[in-house]
């Protein structure tokens, strides 16, 4: 097992990391004093898959449970289904000493975070995420939120959980393509700031693919410290964060054009391959760096070109990210593997031409 801390002062918290950990759900919830009544809130798809084992714990350890579902679907991460939910909890008696327990991946993370954060103005919660890009990226750092109109996590709030408890052994049953969607999280981290993971992923990429238990651990618990570290210092996000988003504002454009048809993990990567490819340009990074990017993202099954989209239309839905700021689009650039820098003197003549050549 590994467990990481997350050190935010009196909402610190531990991140554990293991195969099979969700069988010691009861024995970690009653280590952090919870109340004996806990609300899981999942979908149906990973309620069949990992429910038993999960109740079982805790009530082995005397949790009295609730379940509550929400469809799957990022369009169930709604005001709607947070209402649903407020209803439900109100009907099956939660108190404000109930823990919520987030059971599946970002979606449910984010909208049962985000029905903590509010509920009787905030009552505990507990992520037991089950997707790799859950374990690596929206179970840390309390950013909690539903998507409202056409917008996406514009309504929310800061929720940090009582603990994130992060199963490798139910990334078994995920499909390959949302595997993919957390690797591409996981180069993402190493290009930012680690380069002995980058090393590692170059290495052991087979492995990790194959789901073997350590591998999955160590890139998991490697990917927590890094977010972990740079939620220390900036938990509300005002700057340092940014450093994350590498790859995610060509990515996020690259999603919307697309209709959302092109997954999230796949955008980021071609936004990492801009990335690079604009560094080298302007003489920060050698041509090494894209070709070692470019094949462990390809090995990854990730796009490293962009598919079919117009590129006017992508550089225009990069002016409506909410990280442009007065008409300028801040990027964040490699200096070397495991070092970025944000800068929002980036040419868009330049953009618009490596997107190009991206085709
Ligand atoms: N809060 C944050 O800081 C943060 C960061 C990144 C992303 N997010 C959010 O996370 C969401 C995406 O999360 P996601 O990629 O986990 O998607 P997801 O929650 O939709 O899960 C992907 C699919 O996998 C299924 N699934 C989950 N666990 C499974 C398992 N173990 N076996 C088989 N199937 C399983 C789900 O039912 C779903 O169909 C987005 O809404 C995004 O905005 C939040
Ligand atoms: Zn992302």
């Amino acid at each position: 097992m590994k467990t990481i801390r997350v050190k935010l002062g009196q909402n610190s918290y531990n991140i554990c990391i293991d195969s099979g950990i969700l069988s010691q759900t009861g024995q970690i919830l009653r280590e952090l004093g919870l109340n004996d009544k806990a609300v899981i809130i999942t979908n149906p798809i990973v309620e069949k898959l990992y429910s038993t084992s999960l109740k079982q714990s805790l009530a082995s350890k005397g949790f009295r449970t609730t379940t509550l579902f929400v469809p799957d679907g990022e369009e169930y991460k709604s005001l709607e289904s947070a209402g649903k939910l407020y209803h439900q909890l109100t009907e099956s008696g939660a108190e404000r000493t109930t823990p919520l327990l987030a059971l599946g991946g970002g979606v449910i993370g984010d909208l049962a975070g985000f029905v903590a954060a509010t509920y009787m103005r905030g009552v505990p919660l507990v992520q037991l995420p089950t997707t790799l890009l859950a374990q690596v990226d929206s179970s840390i750092g309390g950013k909690v939120a539903v998507n409202h109109g056409q917008l996406k996590n514009n309504i929310g709030a800061f929720h940090q959980p009582k603990t994130v408890i992060s199963d490798t052994a139910t990334l078994k049953t995920l499909p390959d393509t949302e595997m993919a969607n957390g690797i591409s999280e996981v180069i993402k981290y190493a290009v930012i700031k680690d380069k002995e993971l980058f090393t590692y992923l170059e290495k052991n990429l087979d492995l990790i693919k194959s789901l073997d238990d350590n591998a999955l651990e160590t890139i998991i618990a490697k990917s927590a410290q890094i977010k972990a570290e740079v939620v220390e210092n900036d938990e509300k996000d005002m700057g340092l964060r940014n450093t994350l988003n590498f790859g995610h504002t060509i990515g996020h454009a690259v999603e919307t054009v697309s209709d959302f048809e092109i997954a999230h993990g796949q955008a980021v990567a071609i936004g990492m391959m801009a990335m690079v490819k604009i560094a080298a340009k302007l003489g920060i990074i050698g041509p090494n760096i894209i070709i070692r990017l470019e094949k462990l993202l390809k090995r990854a099954g990730l796009m490293t070109r962009l598919p079919r989209l117009e590129v006017k239309q992508i550089m225009q839905a990069m002016q409506y990210d909410k990280k442009v700021q007065s008409g300028k689009i801040r990027f964040i650039l490699p200096r070397a593997i495991g070092e970025v820098f944000i800068t929002d003197d980036v040419n868009p003549a330049l953009v618009e031409k490596i997107l190009m050549e991206l085709k």
